[in-house]
This record gives C-alpha cells, sequence and structure tokens, in this order.
C-alpha cells in the first residue's frame, strides 16, 4: 500500500507495550485525582453551548496568558492542537523544518498533511540547544513553518527568549510561522519563562493541562495565534468536532481556578524525582546525560550495550519500561519520565539501576 502514513508507531508502543508496573516510559505528571478538586455535582452539567470555545474556560486561558480569547483556539489536548495548527498552515507539498530529535507526533502529523518536512539539528555534543545559525541555512522561501518543543521533548532543554526571537526573525525572512509546543514549558517553575506568543505575530503555540498538571484526562488544549489565524482553526475544526464534552470542559474551569495549588503539587513532586535522579546519575559511568534541573524527562546516552536490550532485559525481569530513543530517531539514548509518586519512581530506578549492571556485568 503505498501513499500518506496514516498511523504512529510511537503512539500505538505509547497506548499498549510501553506501559508498565514502574513506567519511567511515561512524560506526565502522576494523575492529579478528582478528589484534590472541590467540585461539587451541582458544578457539572452534561451539554453546554460552546461550539466556538466555552466562554468561562476561554476566559481562564486568557487570563493565565494575558491575551484576548480571539487569539485562543481550544480544543482536544495539545495532539489535536498541534494537528490543527500544522493543518492550517501547511498545504500538501510546503516545506516544514522540525527539529531532530523531536515527539514523533509533530513529525508523522506533518508527513500525514502532506507536508515536505525537513530537519534541524539539536545535537546531544552541542547540549540539544538550537543552533539558529544551521537554522539560518536551512530555511528557504519554501518553508511555512518552523517547528519546536519547548521545553524540548525528549531532552527538557529550555529554549530561551533571545533564541526564540532570533528563531523568530528567521522565519520572518521567508514569511513562515513558528509553532512553538509548550506543552511541558510550565515544569521550568524557577525560570518563570513566558510563552512564546509574546514574542511576535509568527509564533503559534500549542499547549493543556495534560502534561505539567497531571489533568490528562481532561483532554483541556489549546492553540494560541493571531487572530485570522484562530478563526481559520474553529472552520477547520467543524470538519472534525461539533463541541466539547462539556462536563470536562466545567471541570477544566474548576482546575484553572485551583492550578497554583496543582503546580505546587507537581513542584515538589518534580523536586524529589530531580533529585533522586541526580544521585542516581552521579554513580553511573555506562550512562551520559545532559540533564536540565527541571521539566518531566531526560534523555541519556546508553554507553555500554544497546538500548534494545536495556528494554527487554526491563520488561521482562522488572516491570519497568523507558522510552527507546529509536523512537526520537537516537537509538543510543532511552527517555525516563520523571513524573511518577517519588516510591514508585524510586523504585523504577532500582530495577533500572540493576538492569544496567546486568548490562555492564555481561561486557566485562
Ligand atoms: C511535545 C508533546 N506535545 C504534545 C503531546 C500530547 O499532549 P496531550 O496529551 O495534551 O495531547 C505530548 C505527549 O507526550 C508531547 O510530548
Amino acid at each position: 500500500m503505498s501513499g500518506r502514513v496514516k498511523r504512529s508507531e510511537f503512539m500505538l508502543w505509547a497506548k499498549t507495550e510501553g506501559r508498565a508496573t514502574y513506567h519511567l516510559g511515561s512524560s506526565g505528571l502522576a494523575n492529579y485525582p478528582l478528589s484534590g478538586l472541590p467540585v461539587l455535582l451541582e458544578d457539572l452539567e452534561i451539554t453546554g453551548n460552546g461550539f466556538y470555545g466555552y466562554g468561562p474556560l476561554q476566559r481562564e486561558i486568557g487570563m493565565k496568558y494575558g491575551i484576548p480569547q480571539e487569539k485562543i483556539f481550544s480544543t482536544i489536548g495539545t495532539s489535536l492542537a498541534n494537528h490543527i495548527a500544522m493543518a492550517t498552515i501547511i498545504e500538501p507539498g510546503d516545506e516544514v523544518l522540525i527539529e531532530h530529535p523531536t515527539y514523533e507526533l509533530l513529525l508523522s502529523t506533518a508527513r500525514y498533511i502532506g507536508a515536505n518536512v525537513r530537519r534541524f539539528h539539536r545535537r546531544f555534543e552541542n547540549r540539544f540547544r538550537i543552533d539558529t545559525r544551521e537554522l539560518s541555512t536551512l530555511v528557504t522561501p519554501d518553508t511555512r513553518l518552523i517547528v519546536l518543543t519547548n521545553l524540548h521533548n525528549p531532552s527538557s532543554v529550555h529554549t530561551d527568549e533571545e533564541t526564540l526571537k532570533e528563531i523568530g526573525r528567521i522565519a520572518q525572512r521567508v514569511g513562515a510561522h513558528v509553532l512553538v509546543d509548550e506543552v511541558y514549558l510550565d515544569a521550568a517553575f524557577d525560570l518563570s519563562p513566558r510563552s512564546s506568543i509574546h514574542l511576535g505575530k509568527e509564533f503559534i503555540v500549542t499547549n493543556s493541562l495534560t502534561k505539567v498538571y497531571g489533568l490528562s484526562g481532561l483532554r483541556c488544549g489549546w492553540v494560541l495565534a493571531e487572530p485570522e489565524l484562530v478563526t481559520a482553526m474553529w472552520r477547520l475544526k467543524d470538519l472534525f468536532e461539533v463541541n466539547h464534552a462539556h462536563p470536562a470542559e466545567r471541570l477544566s474551569v474548576i482546575a484553572f481556578q485551583h492550578l497554583d495549588r496543582i503546580a505546587a503539587t507537581a513542584r515538589s513532586l518534580l523536586t524529589a524525582n530531580h533529585g533522586i535522579v541526580n544521585r542516581f546519575l552521579a554513580v553511573r559511568d555506562d550512562i551520559e546525560c545532559v540533564k536540565p534541573d527541571y521539566g518531566t524527562v531526560i534523555f541519556p546516552k546508553l554507553k555500554t550495550g544497546d538500548v534494545g536490550t536495556l528494554y527487554s532485559l526491563l520488561s521482562k525481569r522488572y516491570e519497568t519500561s523507558i522510552a527507546p530513543g529509536k523512537f526520537f530517531e537516537m537509538p543510543a539514548h532511552f527517555r525516563i519520565g520523571l513524573g511518577l509518586s517519588t516510591e514508585v519512581f524510586q523504585e523504577g530506578l532500582q530495577r533500572l539501576r540493576r538492569a544496567l549492571d546486568e548490562i555492564v556485568a555481561t561486557k566485562r
């Protein structure tokens, strides 16, 4: 069968065999419980009338960023946000520049839409930073979109405002847009970075409540962009769906009203788990890692043995999963998620330690 690829091997893996009791393969925060929100039955209703965005939710998103509602398109998770943002900008055959390595869905979505995908590198040797000089040599008059994640998935490296502005200037030169997937940005607590939406009209931002806040089940996602693009997104969305699940919209509003508290829970969990993983990394010379102080994932390189063997050993003997680097086109690496409850995370790392020790022992 030829034609467009209509599947994602990564997503299939993530939803099936990638899951384990000690699920270090996951990238989000442990699920925040409904009991942690002050919700009464009368706060919920089954059906609402927010065809083009539920007003109270649009207002909460607007307040988070200090932007007007005309710049907000709300949708189902960052997944559909990325899909609709790309489909609004890209015509089949258009050139799109996507970071390497990246979140696999950004690649498969661009390819599904029919983009001519080219890549710019975030090299391990360059601490996964974006090399804007290289990027500026890669854009052409046909480039319609530059795509990156901030924080970077899989490394959690933060791209600073100066670099982002430079990327904006590079895009402007050829009339392109810059899509910044910020689904992990709120985990950079101490940096308190501004969203790229404030950096210029060429920026399009996607985000959701899923990853940093542990609220994946609400599927509350959004795109921020210039009003005419947002209008085009609402028109495109008409082809996919009528309205969102209203109870989820109502719960999302309540979650926004308590977001500081939910963020504080995430922050203390991630701070503890960063400390644990730092101690783990400090004593291992079989792995090498660019290790930011924030974020929900890290992406170490395995220096002894291969990731396929480590992955099989972990799943067969240790009930533990990691995300293999092959899904990020860097097969010598693997991704570890830091968002599990500290107890489960600690036990998962113990199991990883034992599996790594076994591999080192066979190499002696
Ligand atoms: C960079 C990135 N964007 C988007 C998503 C999907 O987010 P959501 O669950 O909000 O659809 C993920 C999930 O892992 C991701 O890593």
